[in-house]
């Protein structure tokens, strides 16, 4: 076996004489600044493969070395019969090293033995950005669910864990000033199930946690409160937030709501500047995602406290209070040295309130706005909801399988994901990457969770690591046969039907 079938696929790869065996799992040693990145691995392949534990064949080694010329994450990896060695300038260069020999250690191990063909490897990403987001307002996955994903996804050389917190049908962030956003804003009436209430927050223990955790696999957390629409929990928990004053509720329909902050109430920053005091102790990621998508403007333009608002900022239009909405919570950010993500709707409305350029934008309708973006100084982040990054749509069209109705994305579609697809060569250095997207509406457990993202994300991390020359997906479609039975090890359950494509 010459090709050792991981995904994503390695940049560069020659196929070398000999075969290197190993009685058990090699020892895994190297420079001290290692230490940590060594001991996650170690502790993974416990778990993989319990039945040999790393350093049980301690002939062999796996030894990493620091070199100071190569890219923050790219990795050398040469197997010889005598021992593996892997050479990165960082630990996220190492971690991911260890990640492909993971791979191939978990279809390997057989017999209480390792073999494997000899070969060198020189590995790099093609973005910087190759992230996926959970949405746990929809659905509240629990923090053991959250953990194993994490891991699953810095398999694959996921570098980016987008954590939807808020949305109208349950807010998840413990803010101290603000105790009603959990107290009653983490909680749903059920109808359909005779009332009972349903949800829950992560306490601040648990949010550490997730972060310490995805850090030691290189996985940076990136929070999203999303604001000023898909409030309802907000305005359940401070309805004089909103225009109406209410009443309101944590919604347990799903959809789209009118009632959203009141622009004219100063109180949404208050609350919004605590949130982000609260975000910027707990996650250490430059990153803060502020949603804006899917914001109505009927209760704007019926507010009087809008309209005056409109008038004393000398806007045209109860409209334009979003992309004024949006610059003030980018400034609030600064101010905390946090930089802002929005979805691509940030940019409507906005000739009169022009948005920093330090505003990264999220393209989900497709790949207009993020072009639009780039053209405009912004950097992009391309998870377009038209290729293969909604994977809360359903596999194939099929009324059998779960997803949203009407609207399919087959692993063929996220694997022909290009995030610079149309994008001209000048913009294409402000295109950040992609990721995959999972709204939890229909997908109310962890394991129906993880039936609509594997192998789909599979197919985007190979999109947004691999080199555009040598994504293939026949080969792709070859080398996932061998890699569903390493996530099926792992414990993941999977979507095994129709690929799709042509
Ligand atoms: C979105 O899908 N509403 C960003
Ligand atoms: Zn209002």
């Amino acid at each position: 076996m010459k090709d050792l079938h991981s995904i994503p696929k390695p940049a560069v790869l020659h196929p070398q004489e000999g075969v290197f065996q190993c009685s058990g799992l090699p020892e895994i040693s190297g420079d001290g600044c290692f230490h940590q990145v060594i001991e996650v691995v170690r502790d993974q392949l416990a778990h993989d493969v319990p039945a040999a534990s790393p350093g049980s064949g301690s002939e062999k080694r796996i030894i990493c070395t620091k070199a100071l010329d190569m890219e923050e994450e790219a990795y050398h990896l040469q197997i010889r019969p005598e021992g593996i060695s892997l050479t990165g300038a960082s630990e996220r260069g190492i971690y991911h090293g260890l990640q492909t020999l993971r791979q191939w250690i978990l279809s390997a191990y057989k017999d209480r033995g390792l073999s494997l063909p000899c070969v060198a490897i020189e590995d790099y990403p093609r973005f910087p950005w190759r992230g996926f987001m959970l949405d746990t307002s929809r659905y509240f996955y629990t923090v053991p669910f959250i953990k194993k994903l994490i891991d699953a996804l810095s398999l694959h050389h996921l570098n980016v864990f987008h954590w939807h917190l808020t949305d109208d049908q349950g807010w998840r962030l413990p803010v101290d000033a603000y105790p009603l956003l959990t107290e009653i804003g983490s909680k749903r009436q059920e109808h359909r199930f005779k009332g009972r209430y349903t949800g829950g927050f992560y306490t601040e223990g648990d949010i550490r946690d997730v972060v310490a955790y995805a850090a030691r696999r290189q996985v940076e957390v990136v929070p999203e409160v999303d604001l000023p629409g898909h409030a309802s929990a907000i305005l359940a928990a401070y309805p004089g937030l909103g225009c109406t004053g209410g009443p309101y509720r944590v919604e347990d329909r799903f959809g789209i709501f009118e009632d959203v902050l009141c622009a004219g109430n100063d109180g949404i920053f208050e609350l919004s500047s605590a949130v982000f005091d609260t975000l910027a102790t707990l996650f250490p990621s430059p990153y803060v995602h502020i949603g804006g998508d899917e914001v109505w403007f009927n209760r704007w333009e019926a507010c009087p406290k809008c309209q005056r608002r409109v008038q004393e900022i000398g806007l045209s239009s109860p409209r334009d209070l979003q992309s004024w909405i949006s610059m003030r919570l980018v400034r609030m950010l600064t101010e905390r040295g946090k930089i802002a993500i929005g979805w691509d709707e940030v940019l409507e409305d906005t000739e009169q309130c022009r948005l920093p350029k330090e505003l990264v934008v999220m393209s989900w309708r497709g790949t207009e706005g993020g072009k639009a973006a780039s053209k405009r100084g912004h950097k992009v982040i391309m998870t377009p909801n038209t290729q293969g990054c909604y994977l809360d749509y359903r596999h194939v069209d099929d009324p059998e399988e779960p997803g949203q109705l009407f609207l399919t994305s087959s692993v063929y579609d996220a694997y022909s994901m290009n995030p610079v697809q149309g994008i001209h060569s000048e913009q294409a250095a402000a295109i950040m990457g992609g990721q995959g997207n999972l709204w939890s509406e229909l997908i109310y457990a962890g394991k129906f969770a993880e039936y609509m993202i594997f192998p789909r994300i599979c197919a985007l991390a190979e999109a947004l690591w691999t080199p555009l020359s040598l994504k293939d997906f026949d080969d792709f479609s070859r080398r996932l046969q061998v890699h569903q039975k390493r996530l099926d090890m792992l414990g993941i359950v999977q979507y095994r039907g129709s690929l799709g494509g042509v």
